[in-house]
């Protein structure tokens, strides 16, 4: 603890904790109760291991609020219960499930508003620190979030264009992801070679 309640300033970020904390366990459980139910295991992989950082994200920023001296003020999210129908529905297909879902790098204006806050020095120290660390975490999480996403696609793209009579669907499934799988690996060898020159 940083201080007693009755004598301390509210930080004017607490909200920003508050919300960020209330968001990241949602999205956890949103994200267990899909990967509860795909019959894609590589999606169930990745979903498992993003939900676990969002788990831990609403924990981690919980306890900083309580070390600042405050408690955590749970919200429901109003449309919390539709999306965990749906993501928990078997009966909806993955690509029904990842629809429009965000397709930016989770870079946009909140974390490039955090950043510049952090640089300027608004937080305490230690806030600032857990904040780079979820910064860092989530534009991962959304990296492989997206390639996954991208598979699902084009998997359903594949079956769909075999199933009109081409090639069989599980080979271009596989050729799809291998592909995405090589221009992949180009682009890491592409910046390996830029870093060592
Ligand atoms: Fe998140």
């Amino acid at each position: 603890m940083e201080g007693n309640t009755a004598t301390l300033q509210k930080p004017k970020y607490l909200g920003l904790l508050n919300t960020i904390s209330n968001a990241e366990s949602a999205a956890g459980v949103y994200l267990e109760a899909w990967a509860d139910v795909t019959p894609n295991a590589d999606l169930a992989c990745t979903l498992r291991l993003v939900a676990a950082r969002e788990r831990s994200h609403g924990d981690v920023f919980c306890r900083r609020i309580a070390e600042l001296g405050f408690s955590l003020r749970r919200r429901v999210d109003p449309r919390g219960a539709e999306t965990l129908a749906k993501l928990a529905d078997p009966r909806i297909s993955d690509l029904d499930k990842i629809g429009d879902r965000q397709q930016g790098d989770g870079d946009g204006d909140f974390f490039g508003d955090i950043r510049r806050k952090i640089a300027e020095g608004e937080f305490d120290p230690m806030t600032a620190n857990l904040l780079t660390w979820y910064i860092a975490e989530e534009i991962d999480s959304g990296r492989r979030l997206r390639e996954v996403y991208d598979c699902v696609r084009d998997m359903a793209g594949a079956k769909k264009k075999a199933s009109s009579g081409g090639p069989s669907a599980d080979a271009e499934a596989m050729m799809a992801c291998m592909t995405a799988g090589f221009a992949r690996m180009e682009k890491s060898l592409e910046k390996l070679v830029k870093a060592s020159k």
